[in-house]
């Protein structure tokens, strides 16, 4: 046979360099992962066709060996067959709950850590979520606490631990707190057998590496690996398992949104860098209420819970200002007295600039339409500035009537005593609305010292208003209410 024409040696290399490099492209293959939403595909894609966004999609080596588990790889055979069970022959032991000696946390979390539970905290860096959980590591004095941190050297975390246990976690010789600087799952699972802990802390998920999924550690894979095998080992053992999470620039968790449905809980730890208030909220809570709400003030020793939130969130002024007021709102299942501060000024450019910090900046434009429209105050040609102190976001509708009280209150320059406060939603009408929970509002107005509450009259309904040592004053309309303010 003729060889082909112009079929030289080197086209000869060529050729075997192909087959080589086909083969090793099975042996590892390769898969396209959205680093977004965590869909993959084996080709490249611009846009991804499950969350829509663009340019997500990320190259990531999955290994071809058939995968082992890695929590007790030795106990895999023994597994029991499940049974299904009548709801009357499982016994729940509410005492099972581990208290942390962390009222704010134990609140956030629905009162206390479930045994066997995965817990993902995130938050932005340097917010504290490291000192957080060394800080509850330290508290935990019962219980042997492994703190895996693949971020920290253990000079570095001793170093922490020790400002901590001077100020807030008081130093106990009982302590069993253990710190293994490490980011490989498998030296993790393999210290955890050695060790058997009572609770485990992961600072962060982001770090830690699992041999079985060949990605950098941080990607979709290996972070949807690790959070599983976690987990397993979690629900197995009955450990609870608390993990730390980036957040992205756009704030929401580092890593797919498949992390957020795998774990129990979600905490999310929120706050300005520059203040020193923290706010702990729940975004998922499979064993609890989402509406809880933890205050921290970070301070040179450590993060320090803060039991009246009202205190700190209402300012000690001297004389009366106009634009303050107090608004009686419910973070959750807690009452909180939020101080609202806004200022009125003739616009100087043509379009008027209507800004707000810690409100829905919608919100005020309607509260700002009923009042020119219902209560004839004319606010079209006005700057418009709220904030609410305290760098809180409030939701609550509650304090619509304290958001237009301060609003006029600056716009007319009348200071409103300092001894009031108000809780009531404002309607489209110019209506005072009622709002949830009344009676818990004011009993805390009437605990920090309040002498009058405007409320809504239809919120009268079925309680006692005698009983406090408050004056409550019932309002149905807003023309009326501003009427008697302003007086
Ligand atoms: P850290 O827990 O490391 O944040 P994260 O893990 O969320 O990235 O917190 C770091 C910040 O907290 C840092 O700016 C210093 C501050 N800090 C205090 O103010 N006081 C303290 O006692 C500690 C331990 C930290
Ligand atoms: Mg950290």
């Amino acid at each position: 046979m003729e060889p082909r024409k112009g079929f030289t040696k080197k086209h000869c290399y060529l050729f075997i360099e192909v087959h080589v490099k086909r083969k090793q492209l099975v042996k590892n293959k390769t898969i396209y992962v959205c680093q977004s939403c965590g869909t993959s595909s084996p080709k490249w894609q611009g846009k991804c066709p499950a969350c829509g966004e663009w340019n997500t999609y990320v190259e990531e080596v999955i290994a071809k060996e058939t995968k082992q588990p890695q929590w007790r790889q030795d106990k895999g055979n023994s597994k029991s067959i499940t049974r299904p069970l009548a709801l009357n022959e499982i016994t729940f032991r509410p005492e099972s709950r581990i208290n942390t000696h962390d009222q704010e946390l134990n609140r956030v979390l629905g009162g206390g850590i479930m045994p066997g539970s995965l817990v993902l905290i995130g938050g932005e860096p340097g917010i504290g979520k490291s000192t957080l959980m060394l800080q509850i590591a330290l508290m935990l004095r019962e219980y042997k606490v492994l703190y895996v941190s693949g971020e920290e050297s253990e000079q570095q975390i001793k170093m922490r631990a020790d400002r901590l246990q001077e100020k807030i976690a008081a130093p106990s010789t009982t302590n069993d707190c253990y710190v293994l600087p490490e980011t490989s799952m498998q030296i993790i699972f393999k210290q955890i057998e050695l060790l058997q802990p009572n609770f485990v802390v992961i600072d962060s998920i982001q770090t830690l590496q699992s041999d079985y999924v060949e990605s950098s550690a941080g990607s979709v894979s290996q972070v949807k690996e690790c959070t599983s095998e976690l987990m397993k080992f979690a629900k197995e053992s009955g450990t609870p398992v608390m993990l730390i999470g980036h957040i992205t620039k756009e704030g929401s968790i580092a890593g797919p949104k498949v992390l957020e449905h795998m774990v129990d809980t979600v905490l999310q730890f929120e706050g300005d860098r520059h203040m020193s208030y923290r706010i702990l909220r729940t975004t998922k809570n499979r064993f609890g209420s989402t509406a809880e709400l933890g205050i921290y003030e970070m301070t040179d020793g450590g993060l320090r819970q803060v039991t009246n939130p009202s205190e700190i969130l209402i300012s000690q002024r001297e004389g009366e200002l106009s634009g303050i007021t107090v608004g009686a709102s419910l973070e959750g299942n807690r009452p909180m007295l939020i101080e609202i501060q806004s200022l009125v000024s003739t616009a100087t450019y043509g379009t008027p600039q209507r800004s707000s910090t810690g409100f829905d900046a919608k919100r005020l434009n309607m509260l700002l339409a009923v009042l020119e429209k219902r209560a004839g105050y004319r606010l079209g040609v006005q700057d418009v500035f709220l904030n609410i102190a305290g760098g809180l976001k409030v939701e609550d509708p509650a304090i619509d009537l304290a958001v237009c009280a301060s609003i006029v209150s600056s716009f007319l320059d009348i200071p409103v005593s300092s001894r009031l406060c108000l809780a009531a939603e404002v309607g489209l009408g110019g209506e005072i609305r009622a709002v949830n929970r009344i009676e818990n509002r004011i009993s805390e107005a009437e605990k920090l010292g309040f002498e009058e509450i405007f409320i809504s009259k239809f919120s009268l309904k079925g309680i006692d208003t005698k009983k406090f040592n408050i004056t409550v004053r019932p309002y149905t309309k807003l023309e009326d209410m501003i009427a008697d303010l302003m007086q």
